[in-house]
Protein backbone atom coordinates (compact mmCIF):
# COMPACT_ATOMS: atom_id res chain seq x y z
CA UNK A 1 0.00 0.00 0.00
CA UNK A 2 1.31 3.30 -1.20
CA UNK A 3 1.33 5.64 1.97
CA UNK A 4 2.10 9.55 2.06
CA UNK A 5 3.85 10.38 5.21
CA UNK A 6 5.44 13.95 6.52
CA UNK A 7 8.21 14.47 8.95
CA UNK A 8 7.47 17.82 10.95
CA UNK A 9 10.30 19.03 13.15
CA UNK A 10 9.65 21.79 15.15
CA UNK A 11 12.46 24.77 16.48
CA UNK A 12 16.30 24.31 16.56
CA UNK A 13 16.40 20.56 15.01
CA UNK A 14 17.81 22.31 11.80
CA UNK A 15 20.88 22.80 14.13
CA UNK A 16 21.07 19.19 14.32
CA UNK A 17 24.55 17.40 14.31
CA UNK A 18 25.78 20.19 16.00
CA UNK A 19 23.26 21.37 18.40
CA UNK A 20 24.32 19.29 21.76
CA UNK A 21 25.65 16.15 20.28
CA UNK A 22 25.67 14.73 23.19
CA UNK A 23 21.72 14.43 23.62
CA UNK A 24 20.83 14.58 20.14
CA UNK A 25 23.34 12.95 18.17
CA UNK A 26 26.03 14.11 15.40
CA UNK A 27 24.27 13.40 12.45
CA UNK A 28 22.36 16.28 10.07
CA UNK A 29 18.71 15.57 9.41
CA UNK A 30 19.16 15.96 6.24
CA UNK A 31 21.55 13.18 5.93
CA UNK A 32 19.37 11.06 7.93
CA UNK A 33 16.45 11.45 5.54
CA UNK A 34 18.21 10.33 2.93
CA UNK A 35 18.91 7.32 4.61
CA UNK A 36 15.14 6.41 5.45
CA UNK A 37 13.78 7.70 2.10
CA UNK A 38 16.08 5.05 0.62
CA UNK A 39 14.80 2.16 3.13
CA UNK A 40 11.21 3.06 2.87
CA UNK A 41 11.43 3.89 -0.84
CA UNK A 42 7.73 2.11 -1.09
CA UNK A 43 6.55 5.12 1.03
CA UNK A 44 6.12 8.85 -0.10
CA UNK A 45 7.94 11.08 2.80
CA UNK A 46 8.30 14.67 3.29
CA UNK A 47 10.06 16.59 5.66
CA UNK A 48 9.28 19.92 7.07
CA UNK A 49 10.77 22.18 9.14
CA UNK A 50 9.96 25.09 11.09
CA UNK A 51 11.19 27.20 13.98
CA UNK A 52 8.01 29.39 13.77
CA UNK A 53 4.80 27.94 15.67
CA UNK A 54 2.41 29.27 13.54
CA UNK A 55 4.49 27.69 10.06
CA UNK A 56 4.43 24.60 11.97
CA UNK A 57 -0.02 25.11 12.72
CA UNK A 58 0.10 26.13 8.69
CA UNK A 59 1.64 23.03 7.64
CA UNK A 60 -0.11 20.62 9.59
CA UNK A 61 -3.34 21.79 8.72
CA UNK A 62 -2.43 21.55 4.87
CA UNK A 63 -1.94 18.01 5.19
CA UNK A 64 -4.19 16.97 7.78
CA UNK A 65 -6.84 15.81 5.84
CA UNK A 66 -4.72 14.48 3.02
CA UNK A 67 -1.98 12.80 4.20
CA UNK A 68 -1.74 9.06 6.06
CA UNK A 69 -0.15 10.30 8.63
CA UNK A 70 2.28 12.61 10.25
CA UNK A 71 5.44 12.46 12.25
CA UNK A 72 5.45 14.88 14.67
CA UNK A 73 9.07 16.68 16.55
CA UNK A 74 7.17 20.37 18.18
CA UNK A 75 10.01 19.68 20.37
CA UNK A 76 10.17 22.79 22.77
CA UNK A 77 6.39 23.57 21.28
CA UNK A 78 5.69 19.96 22.56
CA UNK A 79 5.92 22.10 25.83
CA UNK A 80 4.28 25.05 25.45
CA UNK A 81 1.73 25.06 22.46
CA UNK A 82 -2.27 24.88 23.45
CA UNK A 83 -2.46 26.00 19.65
CA UNK A 84 -0.66 22.95 18.08
CA UNK A 85 -2.62 20.72 20.13
CA UNK A 86 -5.64 22.22 18.90
CA UNK A 87 -4.47 21.83 15.92
CA UNK A 88 -4.08 17.97 16.08
CA UNK A 89 -7.45 18.04 17.68
CA UNK A 90 -8.74 19.07 14.89
CA UNK A 91 -7.24 17.49 11.90
CA UNK A 92 -8.08 13.70 10.63
CA UNK A 93 -4.84 12.37 10.02
CA UNK A 94 -3.03 10.56 12.70
CA UNK A 95 -0.05 12.04 14.31
CA UNK A 96 2.87 10.63 16.05
CA UNK A 97 4.91 12.39 18.77
CA UNK A 98 8.70 11.87 18.02
CA UNK A 99 11.44 13.11 20.14
CA UNK A 100 15.06 12.32 20.35
CA UNK A 101 15.95 12.42 23.66
CA UNK A 102 14.08 10.27 26.51
CA UNK A 103 12.38 13.84 27.60
CA UNK A 104 10.92 12.28 30.64
CA UNK A 105 14.62 11.27 31.93
CA UNK A 106 14.97 15.40 31.64
CA UNK A 107 14.16 18.54 33.28
CA UNK A 108 10.65 18.69 34.33
CA UNK A 109 9.02 21.24 31.93
CA UNK A 110 9.90 18.47 29.29
CA UNK A 111 7.79 16.49 31.16
CA UNK A 112 4.47 18.15 29.68
CA UNK A 113 2.99 17.57 26.06
CA UNK A 114 -0.13 19.40 24.65
CA UNK A 115 0.61 17.20 21.74
CA UNK A 116 0.16 13.35 23.70
CA UNK A 117 -3.70 13.64 24.81
CA UNK A 118 -4.78 13.97 20.81
CA UNK A 119 -1.54 11.78 19.50
CA UNK A 120 -1.55 7.97 18.35
CA UNK A 121 0.87 7.16 19.95
CA UNK A 122 4.43 8.50 21.36
CA UNK A 123 7.97 7.37 20.49
CA UNK A 124 10.47 9.06 22.63
CA UNK A 125 14.44 8.55 23.85
CA UNK A 126 15.71 6.26 20.67
CA UNK A 127 17.56 9.02 19.02
CA UNK A 128 17.16 9.17 15.44
CA UNK A 129 15.49 5.94 15.27
CA UNK A 130 12.43 6.88 16.85
CA UNK A 131 11.33 8.84 13.50
CA UNK A 132 12.33 5.53 11.93
CA UNK A 133 9.73 3.25 14.13
CA UNK A 134 7.34 5.71 13.96
CA UNK A 135 7.00 5.22 10.00
CA UNK A 136 7.40 1.27 10.92
CA UNK A 137 4.17 1.72 13.03
CA UNK A 138 2.01 3.33 10.45
CA UNK A 139 3.61 0.48 7.59
CA UNK A 140 2.39 -2.19 9.72
CA UNK A 141 -0.81 -0.76 10.51
CA UNK A 142 -1.45 -0.49 6.69
CA UNK A 143 -0.53 -4.27 6.29
C1 LIG B 1 13.07 17.22 21.75
C2 LIG B 1 12.91 17.36 23.27
C3 LIG B 1 12.41 18.74 23.63
O1 LIG B 1 12.25 18.85 25.03
C4 LIG B 1 13.41 19.79 23.17
O2 LIG B 1 12.90 21.08 23.43
C5 LIG B 1 13.79 19.64 21.76
C6 LIG B 1 13.96 18.31 21.18
C7 LIG B 1 13.66 15.86 21.38
O3 LIG B 1 13.54 15.49 20.20
O4 LIG B 1 14.28 15.17 22.21
O5 LIG B 1 14.07 20.62 21.06
O6 LIG B 1 11.77 17.30 21.17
Amino acid sequence: MFMKIIIINGPNLNLLGKREPAVYGKMTFEAFFNKIQEKYSEVELEYFQSNIEGELIDKIQEVGYVYDGIILNAAAYTHTSVGIGDVIRAIQVPVIEVHISNVYSREKFRHKSYIAPYAKGIIAGFGLLSYDLAIQSFLLEAI
